[in-house]
């Protein structure tokens, strides 16, 4: 039955509606049972299920229903893949109709701006177009199904010291660019049912209470259409909150948040249809699950299989010295606990109850010829001098030596953030010890974010699993034997040491965390530093190889409101088939603004048999190539040319070219005292007044005199440097320019 919201809303009391605009308990929104409003469930999220159905908490403490623990943001994302992102949805929303949830939790789609933020493992990349691209299909996926997500955390969360009270201080256009676009494109290309505002403060304002953020950015200039619900306990000043566009506090506020909306309404200091607009959303969202439930039940031995093809798809393959794969008739000794007891998801609210898990050294058994050694326990750095031993011991009489490293659940977790980026100090030295005995060694990694490897050079394989989800130890035994051919690709850089990353002198702090690295996030820094990493942004191996050729732009110049296509020649040059994820990135070589060096702007996966040429085409639009101008509070394409560069990684970029772009907007024209002569020269309607202004001045100081008589100490560049330098204020006291026209000037040009 099609309910009429309007209809139940005008036969809703005051207190009613004010009612709704909190959770019933932990995990429900309230319903009103006169008016046959039912309550729904919330559950998070966001990579399987954890639905509470005895004690909740929003801390991952109390257990949740048995369900499938799929691989956790960290490493999805490193699959570059939209259409399994988008599948990997399918399956949740799925899930989610079985179980009787109606909005599932995420995607979190929060920029990793440090390797060190304890939530990192929950979040896709450090680029935003990356995530808002992974995020935008996962929704899709879930909301195909009409269950709700709750894309998190809305917005500039990106760390977990004082995440409840601090305030992220960034500027307007590092927002723009950097912490608001993946919400952008996923709110705009799938229009997530609610958007959880996050805990933290933005440039001093809570994000519950921010008008600007959730009314004018979301709703007024993206068009988000659904309900913002705040992260549990995040609500700040209820009132001024749901004015701001904030609809639903979660959890529960004990009716007191409720009777303060009521008081308010009554009083006139809040007016009642913003109460009845929030609550028309809630109710929208409320109905549009109940009118459209799915009969389905559970199917987890399947999506465990599919768990398991995600991790397949997104593990990384970081280095290669031909150890691997291995070969079923090799002697291999697996080393580590995480080999049986794989570390395979992060703690806190996303923490699921796994129903099954599958360990590497089980599944590899049944492939090769495995044997095994604990060397390290995977929960504390203590250095066992037996385990040891022995592992060493066994790896000198082996073909091979597999050491599964990675970071214990203390390490890293919802709550707090690391405070340094090395695995324990056992594990490094084990694996030193092993290398030395053992030079066909490889290392397996089970961790949320980067960290450090002393021992890099002396191992001869590095696969990056992350955290793998349920699934993760059959998955990354299929890459080891060569059963999957590894495709993932690094969605985040791995600086060679915690100082080289850009906020490493403004993260964590007290109540002001100030981004000051602003756009330079990541590759983006790394790169206009040239600086040396230990693996770069989208980054990854396989078992074979592909060459690129024919890239070919669709045109060479291109204007506001034009796409432009690009097609590559991609060729799998090796023996076994493989997928390879085509990188474009694209220069602003216009030298008009601070731009980073290269940005991500679009990307395809692509799957090819040995020997097999396919052509990929990707698009790019204006966007693709615009910044954030605050001046203009829009974004802007300066004129002039950009390079397209296409390529298996961010530093491995095969074939370029260039596109000139032309742009039909000028950026405000702001002309003062203070305008210098080389800005008017700068722009094209001033330049005949700068031109003028040189001429006088040249004429006035005497500029253009025979080398003679010069003075060996003013070189031509440094009178010209002078002379662009000059404030038109200055001119006025030589009679080089006089007082009315410095003002006719500022009138004509400032409009
Ligand atoms: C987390 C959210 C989560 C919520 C409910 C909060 O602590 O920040 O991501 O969805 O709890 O568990």
């Amino acid at each position: 039955m099609k309910h009429n919201v309007k209809e139940i809303l005008s036969q809703m009391t005051l207190e009613e509606k004010a009612g709704m605009c909190s959770g019933l308990d932990f995990w429900h929104l309230k319903g009103v049972e006169r008016l046959g409003v039912p309550s729904i469930m919330v559950s998070d999220g966001p990579h399987g299920l954890r639905k509470q159905e005895a004690a909740g908490d929003h801390l991952g403490i109390n257990e949740s229903i048995k369900a499938v623990c799929f691989p956790p943001a960290v490493l999805s994302a490193c699959s570059f893949d939209p259409e399994l992102m988008e599948k990997f949805g399918d399956v949740i929303g799925c899930e989610a109709q079985a179980a009787d949830v109606s909005v599932v939790l995420g995607p979190g789609v929060n920029i990793k701006r440090s390797p060190i933020c304890g939530r990192n493992f929950e979040y896709f990349s450090e680029d935003p177009h990356l995530a808002g691209e992974l995020a935008a299909a996962f929704i899709k996926g879930v909301q195909r199904h009409n269950v709700g997500t709750s894309i998190k955390h809305f917005a500039a969360n990106n760390q977990e010291t004082r995440r409840m009270t601090c305030s992220s201080d960034v500027d307007e256009r590092t927002l723009r660019e950097i912490y608001l676009p993946a919400f952008e494109r996923a709110v705009k290309e799938s229009q997530p049912a609610t958007v959880m505002c996050s805990y933290n403060m933005i440039n001093d304002t809570y994000s519950s209470d921010n008008d600007w953020l959730l009314n004018q950015v979301l709703r007024d200039e993206w068009g988000f259409q659904g309900a913002v619900i705040s992260d549990w306990g995040a609500v700040n000043e209820r009132v001024v909150g749901l004015a701001a566009g904030m609809d639903i506090e979660m959890p529960a506020s004990g009716g007191i948040t409720d009777a303060e909306i009521v008081t308010a309404v009554r009083n006139g200091s809040l007016d009642e249809t913003v109460l009845d607009r929030a609550v028309e959303r809630i109710l929208t969202l409320i109905f549009r699950w109940t009118e459209n439930r799915e009969v389905r039940t559970l199917t987890l031995e399947a999506d465990h299989d599919f768990a398991r093809r995600v991790a397949e798809e997104s593990m990384v393959l970081m280095k290669n010295d031909g150890v691997l794969p291995l070969k079923r008739e090799e002697k291999v000794l697996f080393v580590g606990e995480f080999a049986e007891k794989p570390r395979y998801q992060g703690g806190g609210s996303s923490h699921i109850n796994s129903f099954k898990v599958s360990d590497a050294l089980s599944a590899a058994k049944r492939l090769g010829q495995v044997s095994y050694a604990k060397g390290f326990s995977g929960q504390e750095d203590v250095y066992d001098e037996t385990l040891a031993a022995e592992a060493v011991a066994m790896a000198k009489q082996m073909d091979k030596v597999v050491v599964f490293a990675g970071l214990p659940d203390s390490f890293e977790s919802e709550g707090y953030d690391r405070t340094h980026m090395e695995l324990p100090g056992c594990q490094n030295r084990l694996i030193e010890e092993l290398a030395q005995v053992n030079t066909n060694l490889t290392v397996v990694l089970h961790n949320g974010a980067p960290v450090t490897m002393p021992w890099l050079n002396q191992v001869s394989g590095l696969v990056e699993a992350y955290l793998g989800g349920q699934a993760g130890g059959e998955a990354v035994v299929n890459i080891l034997y060569g059963v999957v051919n590894p495709s993932g690709k690094l969605a985040e850089t791995f600086p060679k040491k915690l100082s080289d990353n850009p906020a490493y002198l403004n993260f964590g702090g007290k109540e002001h965390v100030a981004y000051k690295e602003g756009i330079f996030v990541g590759y983006r820094y790394y790169d206009a530093k040239e600086m040396e990493v230990l693996f770069p942004f989208g980054h990854g191996h396989s078992y074979t190889s592909f060459a690129y050729s024919d890239l070919k732009l669709e045109r060479n110049t291109m204007t506001d409101g034009e796409t432009l296509n690009i097609s590559v020649d991609v060729e799998n040059t090796g023996s076994v088939p493989g997928k390879e994820t085509v990188q474009l990135y694209v220069s602003d070589k216009t030298g008009k603004v601070q731009r980073p060096l290269r940005e991500l702007k679009a990307f395809a996966k692509v799957s090819l048999a040995p020997g097999e040429r396919k052509t990929v085409t990707m698009t790019l639009d204006e966007r693709s190539f615009a910044w954030y101008s605050t001046d203009l509070h829009d974004w802007y394409v300066c004129s002039g040319d950009y390079e397209i560069a296409v390529g298996a990684s961010s530093r491995d970029l095969r074939l370029c070219g260039t596109v000139c772009y032309q742009s039909k907007r000028a950026l405000p024209l702001r002309i003062g005292r203070n305008t210098t002569v080389g800005d008017l020269l700068e722009n094209e309607k001033t330049r005949p007044l700068g031109q003028l202004v040189l001429n006088r001045m040249n004429a006035f100081f005497g500029a253009g005199a025979s080398p003679d008589d010069s003075d060996d100490a003013i070189s031509d560049e440094m009178g010209q440097a002078i002379a662009y330098s000059q404030p038109l204020r200055g001119l006025l006291g030589f009679g080089i320019m006089t007082a009315e026209e410095l003002q006719a000037a500022i009138d004509k040009y400032t409009g």
